[in-house]
């Protein structure tokens, strides 16, 4: 069935959306993106991707080109004539077509794009299996670029090996996972997640499992960690809006927690499942 999307100012069925092949998101990935998960038909956490999406196109000297109120309602709408319950809202902005030149143009129109995708988010999971892989990205992955061939060619090494995704190492230290945030949990119940800086995006999801966990009285350590120290964990996993909190059972051959998903894990996701219904708008 055809989606309807959203493409500069028109709701239109996805086969009749175009972008110009002169758009610099095509011809220099010159663009960012939010991906806002839906749950019963409500966004959760918008305001989260809105100030992150805000953040990235002023570090990348663009505007949001259209209001926050405004962008809201074409989210809404979206949900709406896609009936969509459950799944992903995806939303992309360029600095717009113009003649190809490495200097930025100048009074370009830009582009937005958005559209769904129906996905089970809420469902238990019976967990992931990973690899390391090294991290081959630019250097300001907290942007959210939509320069996403350098995560994609990873994860495909991780499908070449029968597994489910790869999480990033650089300077022995892992970064994060292809698309989401990586963290473990020590024998003691103590999270660790690498902290917040240039090397990795700042989930949204990240910050909201923080919380939950420190209402929890739980104790968490930002820092980086190695993937032999993720072997020794008790429990693992990794967070993003298009996985909400994602049990991780294998690391590069290890089993952990016996192969199937931890108890901090699980309650850490059923919690988040809850609250996120509980203020998703
Ligand atoms: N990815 N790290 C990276 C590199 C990511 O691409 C993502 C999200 C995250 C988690 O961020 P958040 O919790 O805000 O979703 C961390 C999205 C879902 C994607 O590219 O599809």
């Amino acid at each position: 069935m055809s989606r309807t999307v959203y493409v500069n100012d028109s709701f239109l069925p996805e086969e009749n959306a175009t972008v110009s092949i002169f758009d610099r998101g095509f011809l220099f990935a010159d663009g960012v993106y939010e991906v806002t998960a839906v749950l019963d038909s409500k966004l959760v956490d918008f305001a989260g991707h809105v100030t992150r999406l805000e953040r990235s196109l002023n570090e990348l000297k663009m505007e949001l080109p259209i209001s926050s109120e405004e962008l809201l309602n074409v989210h809404r709408e979206l949900i709406k004539r896609n009936n969509l319950e459950e799944g992903a809202i995806y939303l992309q902005i360029t600095r717009g077509a113009a003649d190809r030149d490495f200097a930025f143009p100048k009074d370009t129109k830009q582009t937005i794009v958005l559209f769904t995708q129906a996905k089970p988010l809420s469902a238990p999971k019976s967990g992931i299996r990973i690899i390391s892989a090294p991290d081959i990205r630019w250097g300001r992955r907290d942007i959210k670029t939509v320069q996403l061939l350098a995560p994609s060619l990873t994860k495909m090494i991780a499908k070449a090996e029968g597994k489910d995704d790869a999480w990033m190492v650089e300077d022995g230290f892992v970064t994060e996972g292809t698309s989401c945030n990586a963290y473990i949990v020590t024998k003691e119940g103590k999270i660790i997640t690498r902290d917040l800086s240039t090397s990795i995006l700042h989930g949204i999801t990240r910050a909201a499992i923080l919380k939950l966990a420190a209402e929890m009285d739980m104790e968490i350590e930002e820092r980086a960690f190695t993937i032999k120290e993720a072997q020794q964990a008790a429990e693992a996993f990794v967070t993003a809006a298009t996985a909400f909190v994602n049990p991780v059972i294998e690391i590069d051959g290890v089993e952990l927690s016996g192969g199937a998903p931890g108890p901090v894990v699980t309650r850490l996701s059923q919690l988040y499942i809850e609250e996120s219904r509980k203020a998703a708008m």
